[in-house]
């Protein structure tokens, strides 16, 4: 676990403009805020900040000695036990926070029906935000520790990647493949993955967000991997195509064109650039090799402690300018129906001065 100043992040949590206090339930934020981990169960678990800095949380009787565990957190607790149910601790913060007639600022992504109910029933005049873009902007701005825990499983997992290339074999499916790189990336000290690695072979690759199957992997066939490690918590999120023996003059032509666009997406960022402006730099390059209406999505996303982060956005139109401390990722693709699917993913931090590309596994195609 990375050393945080969780005091400082949520003084940022607290200058949220339009609301009197904010909730988070377990999850990527509220760990991000707290330091604090539980399973987003039928047990609701709520911390509550207030403008004071004021922290409490409405919490199962059993999972209080983690609060305990944390005194750097001053946080108070309203227990409530499995025989007597939640109820009694909701109307009880409701009314010592003094959150009736107040604006309650959630996100609105992870915040469920369940908890907001439960605060309904005790404050009728609570007024309800959903905040998740102003929180995901204060997690956006990664500090140095994280963005070297980023690279870090950046490294493990391109370590991973080599061993399993040296390994892989036509005949073999995707689902072997796939068993056999997170066996790799566990040997290499990767906290689990980011998401579920994504093995596609031949027409397969033709889906960005595929699932795994039985199909035997052929020699002259793309094969797109992605997939990403952890450390300390923080993802890496990389894609690579390749080819194990001999592919079409198509495919070629479909590759090179993605690898150059992604190489053009990443000349092209930088602080105070226009998050749209990266994804044109892409874009155009696959629309000039005719391949435009086959670039189906955004050319990339934050990266952060939840895999997927809404901010930076790096898809087309979007005005909002790069900052220094944003992590995103580089992931153009072009996928024809039938024949398969090229992408190619980096993963990068916008500097003072340029970009630092955290993935470095080289682009090379054809590994016959
Ligand atoms: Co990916
Ligand atoms: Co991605």
């Amino acid at each position: 676990m990375l050393k945080a100043d969780y005091a400082a992040r949520q003084a940022k949590l607290r200058e949220i403009a339009g609301v009197d206090a904010v909730a988070l339930v377990p999850g990527f934020n509220m760990y991000y805020f707290t330091g604090l981990e539980f399973h987003l169960s039928e047990r609701p678990v709520v911390a509550i900040l207030k403008p004071d800095g004021d922290l409490s949380f409405i919490i199962p009787e059993l999972e209080v000695p983690k609060l305990n565990q944390r005194p750097d957190l001053e946080a108070r607790a309203f227990a409530w036990s499995d025989t007597n149910g939640y109820a009694d601790a909701f109307r009880e913060a409701v009314s010592e926070l003094g959150l009736n007639g107040i604006t309650l600022g959630v996100d609105g992504l992870t915040m469920r029906v369940t908890e907001l109910l439960e605060f309904q029933k005790n404050a009728a005049t609570m007024k309800v935000s959903a905040i998740e873009r102003q929180i995901i902007r204060i997690m956006a701005m990664k500090t140095p520790e994280e963005v070297e825990s980023m690279r870090k499983a950046a490294r493990i997992s391109e370590a991973a990647l080599d061993k399993l290339m040296a390994w892989v074999q036509p005949g073999m499916t995707e689902r072997q493949i796939a068993t056999r790189l997170s066996e790799e990336m566990g040997a290499l000290g990767s906290e689990g993955h980011a998401f579920e690695p994504l093995v596609q072979a031949g027409p397969n690759s033709a889906l960005p967000h595929g699932m795994l199957s039985d199909r035997e992997l052929g020699a002259d066939e793309f094969l797109l991997i992605d997939f990403g490690g952890r450390y300390n918590g923080y993802p890496a999120d990389i894609t690579r195509t390749f080819c194990l023996g001999t592919p079409t003059a198509e495919m070629q032509k479909m590759y090179d064109t993605v690898k150059a666009a992604n190489e053009a997406a990443i000349k092209a960022s930088g602080p105070g650039v226009a998050m749209g402006d990266v994804d044109k730099a892409a874009r155009d390059v696959i629309t000039a090799a005719g391949y435009g209406a086959y670039f189906i999505h955004r050319t990339g996303h934050g990266l952060g402690l939840a895999g997927h982060e809404m901010i930076p956005q790096i898809a087309e139109g979007v005005t909002d300018l790069l900052e220094p401390g944003m992590a995103f990722t580089i992931e153009p693709g072009v996928y024809v129906p039938g024949l398969g699917g090229v992408r190619v993913e980096d993963d990068v931090v916008v500097t003072e001065t340029g970009i630092d590309v955290l993935t470095s596994y080289p682009k090379v195609f054809k590994r016959g």
